[in-house]
């Protein structure tokens, strides 16, 4: 891509013309055709207005990325920009909506119980959840897997990472939480459409009207806190705490600095948070995966040979390649608590910066031939630091990177060794469809499923 027009320092950025409600209307219609639009005219560092928002400056090249994550240390605020449409779900101590130092109190305590030994050891019972979903497939007929993949990363953190054993108990939380993740959307729509403002004063009034958004959600967050509470009352009476190796556990062993331990709230805001941050990201993943594969027949039957083996190089390049050409989450922004120089530009204090990924990931520079799909080239050591950057940068990178790595690698596997999947005869590959915050495919990543010759494991 071209990189942007000579300037000053002081000027800002350019971007396109026409007001914000114009700018919003492209952007709602498609967010990737617009930013790509604007990419291509004004280069690697523009400007976009958008209604509700404070004006964002987006980048796409690798340096100017490496400059926005590095301002995690200085004026960059991950967490205010996910406060508007997180903050009621989460809570208030969440590592997603925290900054400075409460976001390194928490982010401690929590990076403490991902950074184990214990996290390869999780795999035997990632795979039995999959294999669990596999067994209730319709075959022969189409399908679509993200719904499939949701249940088994919603499994996945509940009885891996919280470590729940009674399964009554996930089985309520699986039908609480997409009831309060889709109340939680829809509030998110009214606040957006109505201006923030005007919502805050009204939600009160909102909540107490039977069947609107605002009390769906309210009902739901308090069914789901009363199970989390009592999950979590019960575990700390539970004499095997100690010696137990899901992450729930660790963090009611955990400690910040002060020896201090976690209190029942923001133990309740971590287990949210993690169903927030890691259960619809992974699931989408996993979909983008399979539908990305019925499209590569080649690197599907690859693929198929490398599983055999148990190696997991490829498997793993597949993955990549996946989230480089399919990235869930489409920005990273940062709000501004002080100008920043970057490019030549001062950015004003109060503003967002943001890598957008999908161009970063389709630089030609950075990926030879971009939109082709080819697992090879991350096999080697040739793709540049800070090209590739699914799971975020900087200090706030995701803290279920590695996590979520180990899980598609438990799943994957399981799904390509019993099933054969392929496309729809004549459909087309699946677009990239904006659900809540993620990038998701438009027919849920749909496909026919036939059994194979299983051997024996
Ligand atoms: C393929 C799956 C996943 C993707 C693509 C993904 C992506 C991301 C991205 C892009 C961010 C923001 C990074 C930034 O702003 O620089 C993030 C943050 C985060 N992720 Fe993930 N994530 C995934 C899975 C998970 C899982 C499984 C967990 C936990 C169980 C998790 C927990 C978190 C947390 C707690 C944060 C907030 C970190 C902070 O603000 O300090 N993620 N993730």
């Amino acid at each position: 891509m071209t990189s942007a027009p000579p300037r000053q320092t002081g000027q800002l950025p350019p971007g396109p013309k026409g007001s914000r409600f114009a700018q919003t209307g492209k952007f709602v219609r498609g967010p990737i055709e617009f930013l790509a639009k604007a990419h291509a005219e004004f280069g690697d560092i523009f400007k976009v207005t958008l209604v509700g928002m404070p004006p964002i400056v987006y980048v796409a090249d690798p340096d100017l990325v490496r400059q926005v994550f590095a301002t995690d240390r200085s004026v960059g605020n991950a967490g205010r920009t996910r406060q508007d449409f997180l903050q009621r779900m989460v809570g208030d101590n969440s590592i997603l909506v925290l900054d400075g130092d409460e976001w390194l109190r928490q982010r401690k305590m929590i990076g403490s119980a991902f950074h184990t030994r214990y996290l390869q050891s999780y795999q035997e019972q990632i795979r039995e959840i999959a294999n669990e979903s596999i067994d209730t497939w319709d075959t022969g007929v189409e399908f679509p897997l993200r719904p499939k993949m949701q249940i088994v990363a919603l499994d996945v953190l509940l009885r891996v990472v919280f470590g729940i054993k009674d399964l009554e108990r996930v089985a309520q939380l699986r039908e609480m939480l997409p009831r309060l993740t889709a109340s939680a959307s829809s509030m998110e729509t009214l606040a957006f459409v109505l201006s923030r403002s005007a919502w805050a004063g009204i939600e009160p009034i909102f909540r107490r009207i039977p069947g609107s958004a605002a009390a769906k959600f309210s009902k739901a967050r308090a069914d789901c806190d009363a199970v989390l509470y009592d999950e979590i009352r019960r575990r700390r009476a539970e004499p095997d705490n100690e010696q137990r190796k899901d992450i729930m556990s660790q963090l009611l062993r955990a400690t910040d600095d002060d020896g201090t331990p976690m209190t029942d709230l923001e133990l309740r805001d971590a287990l949210m948070t993690l169903l927030e941050a890691g259960y619809e990201t992974t699931a989408a993943a996993m979909a983008w995966v399979f539908e990305r594969l019925v499209r590569q027949p080649e690197v599907y039957r690859k693929l198929v040979d490398e599983c055999a083996t148990g190696d997991e190089a490829y498997l793993e390049a597949v993955i990549k390649e996946t989230m480089r050409t399919r990235p869930i989450v489409p920005v990273m922004p940062r709000a501004l608590s002080g100008d920043l120089e970057i490019a030549g530009y001062r950015i004003p204090s109060g503003w967002w910066v943001a890598p957008s990924v999908p161009l970063l990931h389709s630089r030609e520079e950075s990926f030879a031939s971009p939109d082709e799909f080819r697992p090879e080239r991350f096999l080697g050591d040739d793709v540049p630091k800070s090209a590739f950057v699914p799971f975020g940068g900087g200090r706030r990178h995701c803290l279920g990177a590695q996590f979520a790595m180990i899980e598609m690698k438990a799943v994957i596997p399981e799904v390509v060794r019993r099933m054969t999947l392929r496309a729809a005869p004549g459909s087309a590959p699946e677009q990239q469809k904006t659900s809540h915050v993620l990038l998701t495919p438009s027919r849920g990543a749909s496909v026919i499923a036939e059994p194979r010759e299983v051997p024996a494991t």
